[in-house]
């Protein structure tokens, strides 16, 4: 099943490339039918992993007024599935085959008062709130975690542009965010805006349901491909359909047994909308839970996954030694609808 049946594709000239902190590029693109993107819009980019087309989604972080310039920034992730070194080869006068920019995240204006959180990369998806809120004179608090400035794009432009509005927590400084004390002192009515790992997410997301905070208050874009452990190879199987697959670390879950052959459903790819689910047969391993669209007990019940996102490794550092196939890879077994 097609994915975003609703993207309208179009060409599009890479016209700069930009180093904007360690691992992170600034690419800048004109498209050929340029559309003014609102904050928290994404576009999708063709990309060529393994000589196949596949498909990648990347914020908007900047863009004038009319489009006819847009500015992505990308993360090449230590275990990339191909697409960020896809990106990260770009230069200028390369064309790429892009989407109109296409909105999940709206910022809704008009809140009392606003929180915007970015982890990491994070920051490129909730950038464009923070100036807009800026731009309307909103009360707002920008807070800024990562593991290091080096790797925190745009964090000068950020401090020069938010001001005392800006909070930088910084891991290797020792100043790591604490989330239950940021979260408690908001009240019903602020609205938080974020976009960064899944811990970081999760632990929002617990925070906010322990101070009992208004749940559409909290909004959240993913990136689908962050987990709570390193990927692992693993084995899925479907019995009925006599498929199995090997699921290569840098490749997901859906991504394999599409190329197995699978007829799959499927929508955001980012562990989002619920739509990739498959039902759990059996289980010779632990799953990696990457989507933000189950809550956690179901999570804990093993019973499903978002296959775009959520992976099953082998050995969880955490607790459990589970009982493993032969050649040492976790397994998983499953229906699809
Ligand atoms: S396709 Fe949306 S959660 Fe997997």
């Amino acid at each position: 099943m097609a994915a975003n049946s609703s993207a309208v594709w179009q060409k599009g000239r890479v016209v700069e490339t930009l180093d904007v902190a360690r691992g992170i590029r600034r690419i800048v693109i004109e498209p050929d039918a340029p559309v003014a993107a609102a904050p928290g819009t994404h576009v999708d980019v063709a990309v060529v992993v393994n000589g196949e087309r596949e498909v990648r989604s990347y914020s908007v972080v900047e863009t004038n007024d009319d489009g006819r310039r847009l500015a992505l920034s990308v993360f090449r992730t230590p275990a990339s599935r191909g697409g960020s070194i896809f990106m990260h080869g770009l230069v200028a006068g390369d064309d790429v085959a892009i989407t109109q920019p296409m909105q999940n995240f709206p910022l809704r204006v008009g809140a009392p008062r606003y929180v915007i959180l970015a982890g990491g990369i994070g920051v490129t998806a909730v950038l464009g709130m923070a100036r807009q809120l800026a731009r309307l004179g909103a009360d707002y608090r920008f807070v800024y975690a990562g593991r290091s400035r080096d790797a925190m794009a745009y964090l000068n432009e950020l401090l020069a542009e938010h001001g005392d509005r800006l909070e930088v927590h910084v891991d290797a400084e020792g100043t790591q965010l604490d989330v239950p004390a940021l979260v408690s002192g908001l009240d019903l009515d602020t609205e938080l805006y974020m976009c960064g790992p899944i811990r970081l997410m999760d632990a929002v997301r617990r925070s906010w349901q322990d101070f009992e905070l208004s749940l559409p208050n909290l909004r959240y874009e993913t990136f689908g491909n962050s987990g709570w452990f390193d990927p692992q190879e693993f084995v899925v199987r479907i019995p009925r359909l006599g498929i199995e697959a090997l699921v290569p670390k840098d490749r997901s879950m859906l991504e394999a047994l599409e190329a197995a052959g699978a007829d799959m459903m499927f929508d955001c790819r980012k562990g989002e909308c619920g739509l990739c689910e498959v039902d759990v047969l059996e289980l010779r391993g632990d799953i990696d839970h990457r989507d933000v669209f189950y809550s956690e007990r179901q999570q804990q019940a093993s019973a499903k996954m978002c296959c775009c996102v959520s992976r099953v490794i082998a050995k969880n550092p955490l607790g459990s030694s589970p009982v493993l196939s032969g050649n040492g890879r976790a397994v998983v077994s499953i229906e699809v609808s």
